[in-house]
């Protein structure tokens, strides 16, 4: 079984049964088509205000496209250290705003923190040789798996309001940071002064669909050009729209990414009960990062458990992993099974018993 990450998983049945219904006959291209328009007046309504949306096919392509929108080529977009924008997208930020700069400040648990963003801007000057400070991301989910509160990303928007940034949520696993704060799309982001959103659905469901959504609308105006010249307009976007028809209908979104975050909750109520286990941080949404012996890790991966070992500098201060532990990262997904990780938590466990049965690999 696969705890790689939750894009192991295919797409969910109603998002495939969405497209297979939005494929007969000819419907107008580039995002032209009915569909589209439904998506679009669907997200007003999950977001309780007019917004204006942008489909796009990976979420690399929403944040630097997002970001492109916010920042001059001479500009500054402030994130985590360890954001996905800076570390895992090749640059996709920089080159789509032509040149700014991505900032990386720390924070434990890939949060970070409105005091030292403050302090960080209190330190910049504003002599034109400086890059001025024009954004800041932050991700929701972060990516050690932790939850901003609705407190906190109120007082790092404040932050944000004060030193005139636009602010911007990588929302590559939105819903599950939405149905772990039991909370509403609107106030997770508009309402807590969030400017601009990746809108994830990939992970928790689509095949490839992920939208750029944007509530101040003067981030809106560049869009559509800073996309086509991106080659992110698809040609067919009915079948883009279609995903989300499927993903955001009966509030299937929602189940899949409750169901994620339940199993991942579940590894980590199991795992806490094994000598010698303990978390680099809580396990908040679908991701568990366990600190493990390395014998246990030898005997999962050798029963063919695939997953991420894990190196981070936002572990909690003090916290260090031993020369006999391992960092991993699990994540559960809306097709992870529960026999799944009842079978990884009983390898973990060294029960013997459980340890002759073959893994599952669906
Ligand atoms: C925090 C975060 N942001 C964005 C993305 C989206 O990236 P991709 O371009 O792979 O869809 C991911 C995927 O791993 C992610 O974890």
């Amino acid at each position: 079984m696969n705890f790689a990450s939750d894009n192991v998983a295919g797409a969910s049945g109603p998002v495939l049964e969405a497209l297979v219904n939005a494929n007969e006959g000819p419907s107008p291209a580039y995002g032209a088509d009915p569909l589209t328009a439904e998506v679009e007046r669907r997200l007003g309504d999950i977001f309780e205000r007019e917004v204006s949306v942008f489909l796009v096919t990976t979420g690399t392509a929403a944040n630097a496209l997002a970001i492109s929108a916010a920042v001059p080529p001479w500009g500054l977009c402030l994130c985590h250290e360890e954001s996905h924008a800076i570390d895992d997208e090749c640059g996709a930020p920089e080159f789509f705003t032509h040149g700014a700069k991505l900032i990386g400040l720390p924070g434990t648990g890939g949060k970070l923190e409105a005091s030292r963003v403050e302090s960080y801007l209190a330190g910049l000057s504003e002599a034109p040789k400086q890059m001025p400070p024009r954004a800041l991301s932050i991700s929701q989910v972060t990516e050690a798996g932790r939850v901003y509160s609705l407190e906190e990303i109120a007082a790092l928007s404040e932050v944000g309001r004060r030193h005139r940034l636009a602010v911007h949520m990588d929302g590559a696993r939105f819903a599950n940071a939405l149905v772990a704060l039991g909370t509403t799309p609107a106030e997770m982001t508009w309402k807590r002064g969030i400017d601009i959103l990746s809108f994830g659905a990939t992970k928790n469901g689509c095949l490839m669909a992920e939208a750029i959504i944007v509530f101040d609308g003067a981030l809106a105006e560049t869009l559509a050009y800073r996309r086509k010249r991106a080659g992110q307009t698809v040609s067919k976007g009915r079948l883009l729209a279609a995903q989300f028809l499927g993903y955001l209908a009966k509030d299937h979104w929602f189940d899949n990414a409750r169901h994620a975050n339940a199993m991942a909750a579940r590894l980590a109520e199991g795992l806490g009960r094994i000598p010698g286990v303990r978390f680099a941080w809580p396990c908040e949404a679908n991701e568990v990062f366990p600190i493990i012996p390395r014998a246990v890790d030898g005997a999962l991966r050798a029963a063919g458990f695939v997953y991420h070992p894990w190196i981070s500098r936002s572990l909690s201060p003090g916290e260090q992993i031993g020369p006999d532990e391992a960092l991993i990262r699990l994540v559960a997904s809306f097709a992870t099974r529960e026999e799944d990780v009842d079978r990884f938590l009983s390898i973990a466990s060294g029960s013997p018993q459980s340890a002759a049965k073959k893994p599952s690999t669906a």
